[in-house]
């Protein structure tokens, strides 16, 4: 199959596109630095020619719910329309367990992503993966300075390997909407977890576990990230992830 994977220079990007070519599909990789932008269209009829399947795992980083629902709305709405001038048959969207049950900015902006792609001319897949291990890296690394502030979550975290492998087996099948939600093997602390990467691989600095305000940050720290039936379950522990890692 062709697929088109947005975002596929991202964290978990690399990783689609890797699985994707070891299936032997054939890849093109949607990006701003492969001349591609998703908010104004440039380039995007281009990338998708020919396209089967395409694969959603841009982003933006920002902690601005308004900045979020803006990005992510625009960006599947223009892949949608131009989805369909292409023939793409299936639009398969990477989101986050909790989208629904968590009241946060970010969250709110995933969960109208996931009704745009649904209600899209594309049929759609929807996948809600846990935090990837790779989160409690990117949580000590995303400011400098001595202290890393980590909001007080409890997380079934994933390795974003096993959610790219889920997200490639589900482009190369039918539409299905909501797709099982995919975690973990065990729910752990984020704090903890970003203080154990500190430790074993750096940089070493000062983490504090901070609940967050409100109704959003009380159901974060209460299992609202923590799947919420059965579905697909990693096997890489975060141990094993970290000891991966170096
Ligand atoms: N981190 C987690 O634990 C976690 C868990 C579950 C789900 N998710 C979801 O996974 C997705 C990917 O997250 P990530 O952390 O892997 O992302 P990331 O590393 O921040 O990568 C973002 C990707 O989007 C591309 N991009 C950004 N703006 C673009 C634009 N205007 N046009 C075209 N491409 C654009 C970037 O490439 P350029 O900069 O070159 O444009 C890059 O390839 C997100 O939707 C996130 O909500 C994350």
């Amino acid at each position: 199959m062709r697929m088109a994977v947005a975002g596929g220079t991202g964290w978990v990007g690399k990783l689609v596109v890797a699985e994707a070519e070891k299936a032997g599909h054939d890849v093109v990789v949607i990006a701003r630095s492969r001349g591609v932008d998703l908010t104004t269209g440039a380039g995007l009829d281009e990338a998708l020619r020919g396209a089967d399947v395409v694969i959603d795992v841009s982003n933006i980083e920002t902690v601005n719910g308004g900045v979020a629902t803006r990005f992510f709305e625009t960006v599947t709405r223009t892949l949608q329309d131009a989805g369909k001038r292409a023939g793409v048959k299936h639009h398969v969207l990477l989101s986050i367990i909790g989208v629904d049950r968590v009241e946060w900015g970010y969250y709110q902006a995933k969960l109208n992503q996931e009704k745009v792609a649904l209600a899209g001319a594309v049929p759609a897949t929807v996948l809600r993966a846990a935090q990837f291990h790779e989160f409690a890296l990117q949580s000590l690394t995303r400011m400098g300075g001595p202290v890393a502030v980590v909001p007080k979550m409890l997380s079934q975290p994933v390795a974003a390997r096993e959610v790219a492998a889920e997200l490639v087996r589900l482009a190369e099948g039918e539409p299905r909407g909501q797709a099982p939600e995919i975690a973990g093997p065990e729910p752990l602390q984020m704090a903890d977890l970003v203080r154990q990467v500190a430790k074993r691989h750096g940089p070493r600095k000062l983490v504090l576990g901070v609940p967050m305000p409100g109704r959003a940050g009380k159901a974060m720290a209460t299992g609202g990230n923590l799947p919420a039936g059965p579905g697909i379950r990693g096997t890489q522990t975060f141990d094993d992830w970290l000891a991966e890692l170096g």
